[in-house]
């Protein structure tokens, strides 16, 4: 059995003897992930890994959660890249090692996962993860993730409360898991435009429901994208009409 496997059992068992721990897992809303500065030591060419713990690098960490595109469905097989610095600070710069740098494929639920250490702080700032985030469209996401109890985060420039990860459970000098739900600037997995009620056709149903949102700005009913459910998002649904695109 392999260490993330172990973790695994190991969360599922804790989560059901501390009960109600589960719910927080899917909790965190569908809004859209703040980009902040990828800094000076992105590396390209990491490892594909999930798995970057070092036994004598201190406390471990798990991070869990999906990537999801702005209408909030999962995107299958989005990429990540992370990568932080080790217990002491230092990014691994040079080695062919890539120490703390993986890059990864999320699952056909947009579902990743990484086990690593806790970083240490680098100098003047509170501890952080940085990664990368990208579906199919050409943009990718550059961003950090921060760590709620971390008394620097208050003084740092680029810290933001929304990139701070969600704590699912915190032993002490062992073990952190956390979740973070990323939510990058394209359409999800199976996204098909004017289905809104997801039955793979376009059709009257649909019709009838961008009819009842006319005139407002509910971004899922907003094919074109403007701000307001009108003439143009009409015309493309019944451009759409009687046919789906995967
Ligand atoms: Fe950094």
């Amino acid at each position: 059995m392999s260490r993330t496997e172990d973790l695994n059992n190991a969360l599922a068992v804790l989560l059901i003897a501390l009960g109600g721990i589960s719910v927080s897992l899917i909790a965190q809303d569908c809004d859209p992930t703040l980009p902040n500065i990828e800094g000076p030591f992105y590396r390209t060419g990491a490892p594909e890994r999930t798995d970057l713990y070092v036994a004598s690098e201190g406390r471990q960490l798990m991070i869990t959660g999906t990537v999801v595109g702005y209408d909030c469905r999962p995107i299958e097989g989005a990429w990540l890249d992370f990568w932080h610095a080790d217990s002491s600070g230092i990014y691994d710069n040079t080695s062919p090692s890539y120490a703390f740098r993986g890059q990864q494929f999320a699952d056909d639920e947009g579902r990743y996962e990484l086990v690593t250490n806790v970083p240490g702080e680098y100098p003047g700032r509170p501890k952080h993860l940085h990664v990368k985030v990208q579906g199919e469209v050409v943009d990718e996401l550059t961003t950090q993730l921060y760590f709620p109890d971390d008394p620097l985060n208050d003084s740092d420039p680029w810290h933001d409360i929304e990139l701070e990860l969600v704590i699912e459970l915190d032993l002490p000098d062992r073990l952190l898991v956390a979740s973070y739900t990323f939510q990058i600037d394209e359409p999800g997995t199976g996204y098909c435009p004017g289905d809104f009620n997801e039955d793979r056709r376009i059709d009257g149903e649909d019709l009838t429901t961008l009819l009842a949102n006319w005139g407002t700005d509910n971004p899922l009913v907003d094919l074109d994208e403007d701000g307001l459910v009108g003439g143009a998002d009409l015309s493309a649904l019944l451009g759409f009409w009687g046919s789906c695109f995967d």
